[in-house]
């Protein structure tokens, strides 16, 4: 999910380097069967579908519910999801390599789009899928359901997962793939838990069940004078204005390993299959430590998923170590480009939390600090993800 960024159009090409050095790139979680996923992988598309989310330009009298279900009823965002192999390969073997998981089992899937992953789990010998989607997607899925022959196995509803009502009252168990940019974008995390707390049978499973989330610091000069600097003097004049929104929208984009200067560290993990909704809601606190000295100027949050109620240990990761997926990672850029000698800290903590006003926005606070030999900064930085 978080697909509709099409804010990173000209950053394809720049960074298409970066993805092709990820190659080699060892995960940062080593999930048992990656290796599978990454020789499988066809190549990932990281097309940027235009979305239309996130401008919201009320004037046809669209609420951004609308234009936020109707970006999932073109067919494009899904050929982007389903063309991430990284992300629709790790759900294929969870389900596949794990058939005691579904066998005889009612399956919940949340968000079904195109209807993939309850064919996945039809496949896998589930009793009965229930596939819930609100996009008009839903009338493709129906029909992709029939034309695969499992109409017997799966049932498509149409529908917001709030609004409808499910045939049976219980399911064993609940699959969605919500994740949004910086994992929560779009909050549909928010539906999975309405769906698990209404319909999920006592030991029931919820999968994934556990996301984290990741942040670390690089050096980024070329990219941060392009993207933020560029506004002090463009043609002569000073739009500088514009500088301090452009700092304020964290940018969405594949970063390479090698700009990576400090440790990842772990920010919040989510036990999906425990979390209240409030959770979404939290300040975590950060300890980056330098890995060499370098300049510092943007902070990278990422995130991993996991399935852990897998024979084996399942996920991955969407961190810059990592293959690439179409979450790419989120970059954070700084006011101060910090100084940084090897072994020195940058301390503080990030607060993040749905917008009150749109929640599938996320409101970001960053408060960071660093004392070092060659440099003293302090400061408090927002960002609104949109
Ligand atoms: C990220 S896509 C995943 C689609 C599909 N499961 C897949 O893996 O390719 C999420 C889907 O969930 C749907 N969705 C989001 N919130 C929903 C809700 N509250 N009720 C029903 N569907 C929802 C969207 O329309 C979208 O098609």
């Amino acid at each position: 999910m978080g697909r509709r960024k099409n804010k990173n159009q000209n950053n394809e090409e720049d960074r298409n380097m970066a993805m092709n050095n990820n190659n080699n790139n060892q995960n940062h979680l080593r999930f048992q069967d990656a290796d599978e996923v990454i020789e499988d992988a066809a190549e990932t598309s990281n097309l940027d579908q235009s979305m239309c989310g996130c401008d919201l330009d009320d004037s046809d009298g669209k609420t951004s519910a609308d234009y936020y279900f109707d970006s999932y009823s073109h067919f494009g965002i899904h050929e982007e999801m389903l063309k991430d192999s990284v992300r629709t390969k790790t759900y294929q073997n969870v389900i596949y390599q794990n058939r005691f998981l579904f066998k005889n089992k009612v399956v919940l899937d949340v968000g079904a789009g195109t209807g993939i992953l309850s064919l996945f789990c039809a496949k896998a010998g589930a009793e009965h899928v229930y596939a819930v989607e609100c996009s008009d997607m839903a009338d493709m899925a129906k029909e992709i359901v029939e034309t695969n022959g499992y109409s017997k196995v799966i049932t498509v509803l149409k529908g917001k997962i709030e609004e409808l009502e499910l045939p049976v009252p219980k399911v064993d168990i609940i699959i969605s793939e919500w994740m949004g940019y910086f994992l929560l974008f779009e909050n549909m995390l928010n539906s999975v838990l309405y769906a698990r707390d209404k319909w999920l049978v006592d030991g029931g499973i919820v999968l994934p069940d556990i996301a984290s989330l990741y942040l670390t610091a690089i050096e980024d000069k070329d990219y941060k004078e392009d993207k933020i600097e560029f506004w002090n003097n463009v043609y002569g004049f000073n739009m500088s204005c514009i500088k301090k929104q452009a700092l304020m929208e964290p940018l969405v984009d594949t970063v390479d390993q090698n700009q990576i200067a400090t440790n990842c560290q772990l920010l919040k993990t989510m036990d999906i299959s425990k979390m209240s909704s409030g959770d979404c809601s939290f300040t975590a606190p950060f300890k980056l430590v330098a890995a060499r000295d370098d300049f510092i100027h943007a902070l990278v949050a990422y995130f991993d998923v996991s399935f852990t109620k897998c024979h084996k240990l399942m996920g991955f990761s969407t961190g810059p170590r990592s293959r690439a997926t179409h979450w790419k990672q989120t970059v954070l850029y700084l006011e101060d480009v910090l100084t940084i000698c090897e072994g020195e800290t940058i301390v503080g903590s990030m607060t993040v939390a749905p917008n009150k006003k749109n929640p599938r926005d996320v409101d970001i606070m960053l408060k960071y600090s660093l004392n070092g030999r060659r440099c003293n900064a302090s400061r408090v930085q927002y960002y609104k993800m949109r």
